[in-house]
């Protein structure tokens, strides 16, 4: 689909942290459009917009290749919120001046108000004279720009906010987009007060997008994707809305990496809203061949990706040849898969979404894809959903990768690839773990900064089989502390230290069927218990590892989070806990099961 700046929207310019998306989330929920731009966006591409914020970023001003804007943005006459990175780049771009501070501020700090007249003023207005903020930050404002006055302090940093009332240009050093900043929201709410923002919503975006599709589609057919997931269930019902059944085929690859029963549910719920026209096309064979010999999680997106592109390909020159020449491949990308992948200059590369492959990405650039959700956050899909009619049930599923069950299953190609260091007595004094612990012989992928992590996991074992106060003080100290760890497990299987026994291999059939078992049974127990809605994601994961060889283990990783770029590990009550881990561990082949108590970051919500 077409790239276009929306008129009235307020525009991020992320400069490479990992909230870009949280300001783009509290911005629509403050009724304003938000959109995330590369910080060198030309101030001139800008016109007609309502605001910009411009967003943190990992790095010094003064470090080669930080990113920077165009100061011309300073000419617009619009509002403009620098957040941490951004303050300071604005700072130094205004004449001001940003030096290292005395010390470095992470976490939570208690701010003050400089003056009354600030707090009833603009940005500060319907809020208290000191509150709790969220910094991360090493470097400072020391001199403030021509026409800026100090509005905030904090113990460590003399100017943690300065404003320039009459320009409407303001600098917050902390984040006020995450949740610990008490009164972030009214903050932004405040700075949205001050942008003639076009008002937004997920009915207006409804009429919009409808009228885009048409453009975009205009004498085309679309071959769409459905993978099972709700993005792409959602965007397949709006272009059959838009197009209509006789422009629009769906294609559902059975990839022998779906849960349980899943195709099914998503065939009946199509035919309710008079859906039909959706292929199934049985692949298992072709994923598991295409997986062989594959052991490295980036390769298994890769891999999947492209067999995707190879049975979409068959499908359609054997069933469709009247649209091999004419069609869009539709796809339910959504806003943040954009980010994950680098999508935008400066946020690093974390995860390859498999809608990002190097293929996919071809025919994006040749205008060869449609994707009418890739302005959507998760919430604001699952609410359009509802308005197309899709059942509230299937709408509001958890989130499912698209590779499936692909990146939920460990492969381990050598033991001697996983050679890692027994941590030593001073760590386990350091962070008063009085607890037995080993460390776990795999790696999962994790998020720190704005980078990705592939390290090994740390289990914890205990009498009582199921995790205290301290253990979920560890599940933070330990990866905080010791960056060698990215995740923090607990044993509920076993009480005492285990031997583990890791059996090198990659996907196998016998596998993806242990673990959809494992999976229905999780997702048995959280309906019975009435707990789906109040988590965000439980993926259950399957490692290599056990107590004999040939043994396996599974992971529970329920969470909590609002959009997936953070999460908390969701704490489960004690008796469905137990009650899961013994039908897991009558499954044949289950040697341990372990609880996953780690939050997003320093783990991702997935393992690969
Ligand atoms: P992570 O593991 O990065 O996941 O914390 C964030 C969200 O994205 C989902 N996810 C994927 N979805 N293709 C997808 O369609 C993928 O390759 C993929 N990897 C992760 C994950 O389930 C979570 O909801």
């Amino acid at each position: 689909m077409r790239k276009y700046i929306r008129k009235g929207s307020i525009v991020i310019l992320d400069f490479g942290g990992q909230y870009a998306h949280l300001i783009g989330r509290r911005i629509r929920e403050c009724g304003a459009f938000s959109q995330i731009l590369p910080p060198q966006t030309r101030a001139g591409a800008l016109n007609g917009v309502a605001g910009i914020i411009l967003s943190g970023g990992p790095q010094s001003v003064y470090d080669k290749g930080a990113p920077h804007g165009d100061p011309k943005i300073f000419e617009l006459g619009i509002p403009i919120l620098g957040i941490c990175y951004g303050l300071q780049w604005m700072t130094k771009v205004l004449g001001g001046d940003v030096k290292a501070g005395k010390t470095k501020e992470y976490g939570k700090t208690r701010i003050q108000i400089s003056d009354f007249r600030f707090q009833i003023s603009a940005l500060f207005r319907n809020l208290s004279e000191q509150f709790t903020v969220w910094m991360s930050h090493g470097d400072e404002v020391v001199r403030m720009p021509y026409g800026f006055v100090q509005a905030a302090t904090s113990d460590a940093c003399v100017n943690a906010a300065i404003v320039d009332e009459e320009r409407r240009i303001f600098g917050v050093q902390f984040h006020p987009e995450v949740t610990h900043t008490e009164y972030g929201m009214q903050i932004l709410k405040n700075f949205v007060g001050f942008c003639d923002a076009a008002p937004w919503s997920v009915k207006s975006f409804h009429l919009w997008i409808r009228e885009q599709v048409r453009k975009d589609a205009g004498d085309k057919s679309v071959f769409m994707l459905v993978s099972g997931g709700v993005d792409s269930t959602v965007a397949f019902a709006l272009l059959n809305e838009v197009l209509g059944r006789d422009r629009v085929q769906g294609l559902l690859i059975d990839t022998g990496l779906m849960r349980k029963g899943e195709i099914s549910e998503v065939q009946s719920a199509f035919k309710k809203l008079g859906i039909i026209n959706l292929h199934i096309e049985d692949a298992c064979d072709e994923f598991l061949s295409a997986l062989e010999n594959v052991y490295d999680p980036e390769e298994k997106r890769k891999m999947i990706g492209k067999t995707f592109l190879n049975v979409q390909h068959r499908v359609l020159t054997t069933h469709y040849s009247l649209l091999t020449t004419n069609y869009l491949l539709g796809q339910g990308t959504i806003y943040p898969d954009t980010i994950e992948t680098g999508g935008t200059a400066h946020a690093d590369h974390i995860k390859t979404h498999h809608n990002r492959i190097p293929e996919v990405q071809s025919m994006i650039d040749r205008g060869e894809v449609i994707e009418p959700l890739k302005d959507l956050y998760k919430d604001e899909v699952r609410r359009l959903g509802e308005e197309l009619g899709l059942p509230h049930e299937l709408v509001w599923r958890h989130p499912f990768p698209g590779p499936g069950l692909g990146v939920r299953i460990l492969c381990v190609e050598d033991v001697a690839d996983l050679k890692f260091q027994i941590p030593s007595t001073k760590f386990q004094e350091n962070l008063k773990i009085q607890v037995p612990n080993t460390i776990l012989p795999v790696k999962s992928v994790g998020v720190q900064g704005d980078s990705r992590t592939y390290k090994h996991a740390i289990v914890l074992f205990s009498d009582s089989k199921l995790p205290d106060e301290e253990h979920w003080r560890l599940a933070t100290e330990i990866p905080n502390r010791c960056p060698e760890f990215n995740r923090v497990l607990f044993c509920l299987s076993h009480s005492a230290h285990l031997e583990f026994v890791l059996t090198p291999g990659y996907i196998t059939r016998e596998q993806t069927r242990l673990l959809r078992s494992a999976d229905a049974i999780i997702n048995e127990e959280m309906h019975a218990a009435d707990l789906c809605e109040k988590i965000w994601q439980f993926p259950v994961v399957l490692l290599p590892i056990g107590v004999k060889t040939g043994g396996q283990s599974i992971v529970l990783r329920p969470v909590e989070s609002t959009e997936a770029m953070t999460a908390n590990a969701a704490r489960l009550p004690e008796d469905i806990l137990h009650h899961m881990t013994e039908r897991l561990m009558a499954l044949p082949d289950i040697d341990a099961v372990f609880y996953d108590l780690t939050s997003k970051p320093p783990a991702t919500i997935e393992w690969e």
